[in-house]
């Protein structure tokens, strides 16, 4: 009956169905995270959480986290606070009675690097600044690293003073020796991705819609 709702829906609920029955809080009456409480009657908050009200005249709240920190479980999952962690046990213990999920630690799990935003292809004119991006996810941060891959293998920057490399290959200007395939290598103490990109030089500018149209490699 007090399933998590839209707020005023539920601060509705608690009023309508507030009766002298619910006053004597039993362990069953216990609210969790995100269910509303009532001051002096209906249900309370359970352990770890607190009864944020509105403004300090309302009698009825929401139970919120006294921590506000993610915890990482014992399953590998994130949650969003340790009260989120118990709920979620909360609702196994009924449904399948598997063992509790515990607190491994505090903040994210550890997750190894995923590339979210791969670099992709750029086409452009000798003598102008292009640049191909790369983006990944991961706890903790990755590190990115780039490669050239072809036609010659090459850790960068390596000793090219027209380029630079961070979450982004910048290269400004644009010479035929840069032409090529780029990979973005992403990594932290969980693990290592990469992804590929290349950068293609064309004669003139009209050439790149020709070529963006054709997908055709230089
Ligand atoms: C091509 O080069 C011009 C001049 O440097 C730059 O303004 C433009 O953004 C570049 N286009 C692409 C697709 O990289």
């Amino acid at each position: 009956m007090w399933a998590v709702r839209g707020l005023l829906l539920v601060l509705v609920l608690v009023l309508a169905q507030s009766d002298p029955q619910t006053e004597t809080p039993t362990e069953a009456l216990l609210a969790e995270e995100g269910q509303p409480c009532v001051r002096g009657a209906g249900p309370r908050c359970g352990p770890g959480l607190e009864c944020f009200r509105a403004n300090k005249k309302s009698k009825t709240g929401v139970c919120m986290c006294k921590s506000t920190h993610e915890v990482c479980g014992s399953d590998g999952v994130t949650y969003k606070t340790p009260c989120a962690l118990k709920s979620a046990n909360n609702r196994r213990d009924q449904e399948l009675q598997l063992e509790p999920v515990t607190v491994k630690g505090k903040g994210r799990c550890p997750s190894a690097p995923l590339i979210v935003t791969p670099p992709g292809e750029v086409y452009n004119v000798s003598g102008s600044q292009v640049y191909l991006s790369c983006e990944a996810m991961g706890v903790p941060t990755p590190v990115l690293t780039w490669n050239k891959v072809s036609p010659r293998v090459e850790l960068l920057p390596g000793d090219r003073d027209n380029l630079a490399a961070t979450g982004w290959l910048l290269i400004s200007p644009l010479t035929e020796a840069e032409q090529g395939s780029y990979e973005c290598h992403a990594s932290n103490s969980q693990g290592a991705t990469s992804a590929v990109g290349a950068i293609h030089l064309v004669q003139s500018l009209e050439d790149i819609s020709v070529k963006r149209g054709t997908h055709s490699d230089l």
